[in-house]
């Protein structure tokens, strides 16, 4: 057993939840009606509405001494002062630096004057983009971008211009490429003009097999496509921490976006990653969404932990997965501009605090991370929440939405809205037995009938979720989420002892991948792996 699961903390919370659990959300909501008031946090136009998760006072008084056990105030200072508490790495954790106002240091350096050089040079850069004076081989203005990056060096990008698609200028399309398979760059390049299309080559490393064969085939592309060597320059950029790699590819550094090992992959967008972010809504509100993120950060930085969100939504997942056991974490937004917001809070989440092992390299015994997952309301309503609201699986959600939208179109939004209310209430509250008796009586259906339908028609309710209602989708507000989310991560890694910020896991994969894609060119059949993999291989080649 680890110290942590042995702790005074952990234990009684364990206790607690054995309490806490008898007592179903709808006792809670029934014996106490200023439980709202109670739960819920306001920061800036964001409401953090946690009263349907199974807490009362002691849960709250019970989570803030885990967190206070575990040096969390501690740990928080310790990133904020650049220390290297990515130790694997041996790196700082600073992606606030790349939002800050005021100077952070690591190793004595002022890396908040790279982040502002770097700044100016993308904010150089999009204006000329903008006003036309960065023009393609032909001498047409760019029209297209493309941004070849995956992970990191992707989700933020396509997340966020998708978020603030009503933000966008209006001369300018944004396309973002990241899978390896062919289909993805092919697709997009199909209605492009070599002539007006800048690709901006992402990626950290700029080692990352998925990015390099893209960017060549797209470079490729340009050549074949009436593009020329001495083009490549007004049509390639990159934005990376390896210079040496960018030159090598063929992209002249001066063309390149720096930035640093101490942002990781995942935390990236606030630096040059967020590039294709800048030229699809402009510097003015790229700003905003940084200075959304800041407003976050210093909350997170300030705030006593009982106020602040980022620790509060960090604390309430620990109480659901480790105590409740919940392995399924949904992640609801009432609004289709944040269609890929799950998928970026699956890499963010899940890359941090998928780990098997604490700072000690000792194995733990309770669970980190959780599956994260989801889709839009209400196209989840009509596909997957018949199991949610009826199924045997334990899950926590969170359901985001605005209060105000971009696309007033007559009563759309009241009546997106009025499905979010009414499913947290309905996941909570479900429907008794009883319930279900007096409706279907009054239906005048038989008695016969009534008893027979209601197993089927009963909802075991109690299912605990958590709402953030905010005033409208804009760069700031979009700034503050994300940065929500990033703080929450942090929170939990460091209640759990783990690492979030290395991601050694994805590295076996890609070292199999390597000596696989050798065996796929050999004439002969493959026998070196398991039955599986071998008949795999082999049927592959067959079919070539
Ligand atoms: O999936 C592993 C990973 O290293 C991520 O952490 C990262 O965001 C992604 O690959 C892309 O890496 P890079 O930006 O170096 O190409």
């Amino acid at each position: 057993m680890s110290t942590l699961t042995r702790s005074p903390a952990w234990l009684a919370l364990s206790a607690h939840q054995t309490k806490i659990a008898k007592r179903p959300l709808r006792a809670l909501f029934n014996e106490d009606s200023q439980r709202f008031d109670k739960f819920s946090l306001q920061f800036g136009d964001l409401l953090f509405d946690y009263s349907k998760q199974p807490v009362d006072a002691t849960t709250v008084r019970l989570l803030l001494a885990l967190a206070e056990q575990q040096g969390l105030a501690d740990w928080i200072t310790r990133m904020a002062a650049g220390e290297k508490i990515n130790f694997t790495e041996n790196r700082p954790v600073l992606h606030i630096a790349l939002r800050a106002n005021t100077p952070i240091f690591s190793d004595g350096k002022e890396v908040t004057q790279e982040v502002k050089r770097v700044l100016q040079q993308i904010e150089q850069f999009v204006e000329k983009i903008h006003n036309q004076s960065h023009r393609g081989y032909s001498g047409l203005p760019i029209t297209d971008i493309v941004n070849i990056g995956i992970g990191g060096s992707d989700l933020g990008p396509v997340m966020v211009t998708e978020a603030l698609r009503p933000y966008h200028v209006p001369q300018l399309r944004v396309h973002c490429v990241s899978n390896l398979d062919g289909a993805h760059l092919s697709t997009t390049l199909q209605s492009l003009n070599p002539a007006t299309t800048l690709f901006i080559i992402a990626s950290k490393t700029f080692t990352t097999q998925e990015t390099l064969t893209n960017a060549r085939s797209a470079r490729r592309w340009f050549l074949e496509n009436g593009g020329n060597e001495q083009a490549v320059a007004a049509h390639f950029v990159a934005v990376s921490t390896n210079r040496e790699a960018v030159s090598q590819f063929g992209i002249n550094p001066d063309n390149m976006f720096e930035f640093w090992d101490w942002v990781g992959g995942r935390y990236s967008l606030w630096s040059a990653i967020g590039l294709p972010i800048a030229l699809a809504v402009g510097m003015e509100h790229f700003r905003s969404l940084l200075a959304g993120a800041r407003a976050m950060d210093n909350h997170f930085l300030t705030a006593p932990f009982e106020q602040n969100l980022p620790v509060m939504l960090g604390l309430i997942g620990i109480w659901q997965i480790n105590f409740f056991h919940i392995t399924s974490q949904a992640i609801l937004p009432y609004d289709q501009s944040m269609h890929r917001f799950p998928a970026y809070l699956q890499q963010l989440e899940m890359e941090s605090n998928g780990k098997h092992v604490t700072r000690n390299g000792e194995a733990v015994d309770y669970s980190t991370g959780v599956i994260i997952w989801g889709e839009p309301g209400t196209n989840g309503q009509h596909a997957f929440y018949q199991l949610l609201h009826q199924g045997t699986q334990q899950f926590t959600a969170d359901f985001l939405a605005p209060c105000q939208c971009h696309h007033p179109l007559s009563r759309h939004h009241p009546m997106l809205l009025a499905n979010f209310f009414a499913q947290t209430e309905a996941l909570m509250r479900g429907k008794t037995e009883q319930e279900v008796r007096s409706e279907l009586t009054n239906q005048n259906l038989s008695a016969d009938l009534v008893e027979y339908l209601l197993p089927h028609r009963t909802f075991p309710g109690n299912h605990a979720t958590t709402s953030i209602l905010f005033k409208k989708l804009d760069p700031a507000t979009l700034g503050m989420l994300i940065a929500l989310y990033e703080h929450k991560v942090f929170v939990q890694g460091i209640i759990w002892e783990i690492n979030s910020f290395d991601q050694w896991g994805v590295e076996l994969g890609k070292q199999l991948a390597g000596r696989i894609l050798a065996e796929l060119a050999l004439d002969k059949p493959i026998t070196g792996h398991d039955a599986s993999t071998n008949g795999l291989i082999n049927f592959y080649r067959a079919q070539q």
